[in-house]
């Protein structure tokens, strides 16, 4: 198999990459190589970080690059620096092996193994480079089936959290004029994505539903903002018909029963927050929505408006 005068490790130009004793060049392979199987490492456990962190599509992407082109650079370095560069000619003969052919395949097969003086570096930042992507590939699984943490149901409303306005300022009953509408947060988490709420006080009373004789002290009454259409923010309120009003496709909810939907394609009131007034005057809830806010999902109990 090898070429008559030619050491089984010469390259064809006659250059010697593979000497008997580890070379620099072994050495500085070793170095690279061991590099390249590292920042795979990282790029996985950085991948695995964001994931868990919520997600960031771009970064994800970055992570994941350096994680599979670790292990890419570090096989190809594996390769360029320890594997025998032998120019081979096979000549057709009958198939099967001698075993002078055997042992010398096994020769050559061998050649590279007295330069790795590091192989058990080698061996172990390659095994954690895989190890950290089959971890980092195992998250998605937490993608499958039911959302984590809260669920679609519940938002950050509980007894006795504070209504605050976007910039965090607690609401008092008097900072919402007869007629007037706020949008207000829990406290704590203003900007939720599913906690925007409009705080009014129609200037006649509601007609509560059974059950919610006491949710609007003072007059107040707190509705989901998010449209039960699709989900956009319902933003327009017709104060002297006491109607609020999707943009986006037009649906109509009535704020005096209930934010009953009475005209466009929501099938389902905009669920409403029971209300309390603390003993500092502000306005806090008593629980969560009556009802998941936003469009319906998959599993929405039917009648939980
Ligand atoms: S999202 Fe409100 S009407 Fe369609």
């Amino acid at each position: 198999m090898t070429a008559p005068d030619q050491r089984p490790h010469e390259t064809e130009d006659g250059s010697d990459p593979v000497g008997d004793e580890p070379s620099a060049l072994a050495r500085r392979g070793e170095l690279l190589t061991a590099a390249a199987f590292l920042s795979s490492v990282v790029g996985a456990l950085g991948l695995s970080v964001v994931y868990w962190r919520g997600g960031q599509p771009q970064l994800e992407g970055l992570f994941l690059a350096v994680a599979l082109g670790g292990i890419g650079i570090g096989l190809v370095m594996w390769a360029r620096y320890f594997l025998p560069k032998v120019a081979a000619v096979e000549e057709r003969h009958e198939l099967g092996s001698t075993e002078e052919e055997v042992a010398e395949f096994r020769e050559t097969f061998e050649q590279g193994e007295h330069l790795l003086t590091r192989r058990r570096l080698l061996v172990r930042s390659a095994t954690a480079a895989l190890v950290a992507l089959g971890a980092a590939f195992v998250f998605p699984l937490r993608s499958l089936g039911p959302r984590p943490g809260r669920g679609f149901r519940n938002t950050p409303f509980r007894d006795g959290v504070r209504l605050v306005t976007d910039d965090g300022q607690p609401v008092r009953v008097g900072d919402v004029a007869s007629d007037g509408v706020l949008t207000v947060f829990p406290e704590g988490h203003v900007g939720s994505a599913d906690a925007p709420t409009l705080l009014l006080r129609p200037d006649v009373a509601v007609r509560p539903r059974a059950g919610r004789e006491d949710w609007t002290p003072d007059g107040l009454v707190a509705y989901s903002k998010l449209c039960t259409h699709v989900g956009c923010p319902v933003g327009l309120y017709q104060s002297e018909q006491h109607l609020l009003l999707c943009p986006c496709h037009q649906s109509t909810f009535d704020v005096l029963d209930g934010a009953r939907p009475v005209f466009g394609p929501a099938a389902r009131s905009l669920p409403q927050l029971p209300l309390d007034i603390d003993d500092d005057g502000f306005v806090i809830a008593r629980g969560d929505f009556s009802g998941p806010p936003g469009p319906g999902f998959w599993d929405r109990d039917r009648g939980s408006d």
